[in-house]
């Protein structure tokens, strides 16, 4: 009892702010920091061409996402489901849905494989996106390579549906001030669920 209060004494005493943490190194934030922008801000140099991200993909990927991307079992599939969308049973994938390119690059960089994130290089993730992009008839050739520099070449399909959020002009504006407090003078029960057949008996 006495060593948990003593020691709760001596954690107590007042700490500066500035003996709290230490700065980061530059190697830490250069860690954290790998997010890549749909301007292609933040992509590193380098290159993949869809046939080695097919070579890659096979030992690495298909195994969940199938061959072809179509997804084995319950593991997602990354290509199909073009026009499905507006369907009762939409089929989202990077070809149908994602809105750009860098997304796919920075999510296979930060989390695939499954189990073993970010044990990919750079020209690994260039030619996996690459071979994505193939699944997903963007590109049709296996000798296309993908690199920084033609990067912003290849738009998703879905890309022209993603805009920023417009209610505050579109939606807003139609609707009348919201009643909050007393809406009603009087409050008087003018039908029943029953009178509509809809509960069961
Ligand atoms: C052990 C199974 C497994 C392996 C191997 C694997 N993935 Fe995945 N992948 C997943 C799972 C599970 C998700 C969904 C994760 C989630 O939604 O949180 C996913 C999601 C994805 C997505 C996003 C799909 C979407 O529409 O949300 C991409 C792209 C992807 N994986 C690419 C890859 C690539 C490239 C490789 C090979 C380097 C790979 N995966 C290896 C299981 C796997």
């Amino acid at each position: 009892m006495w060593k948990f209060l003593s020691l709760f004494f001596l954690f107590s005493t007042p700490i500066l702010a500035e003996e709290i943490g230490r700065i980061a190194a530059p190697e830490e934030i250069a860690a954290w920091d790998i997010d890549i922008r749909p301007d292609g801000l933040g992509l590193p140099e380098g290159s993949g061409t869809v046939a080695e991200g097919e070579g890659i993909f096979e030992v690495q990927c298909a195994a969940c996402h199938g061959d072809f991307g179509e997804g084995v079992d319950r593991w997602p599939p990354l290509a199909g489901g073009f026009d499905t969308l507006d369907s009762e049973r939409p089929l989202k994938t990077v070809g149908s849905f994602w809105p750009y390119l860098s997304t796919v690059w920075d999510y296979v960089n930060r989390a695939m494989p499954f189990g073993d994130a970010q044990s990919l290089n750079v020209d690994e993730v260039y030619a996996l996106t690459a071979y994505i992009m193939y699944l997903n008839e963007i590109v049709d050739d296996e000798e296309f390579e993908l690199s920084k520099a033609n990067f912003l070449d290849l738009p998703l399909g879905n890309e022209a549906n993603f805009y920023p959020d417009d209610r505050e002009t579109t939606e807003y504006p139609f609707f009348t001030e919201a009643c909050m407090t007393d809406c009603k003078s009087s409050v008087e029960i003018t039908k029943h669920a029953s009178g509509k057949d809809v509960t069961p008996e």
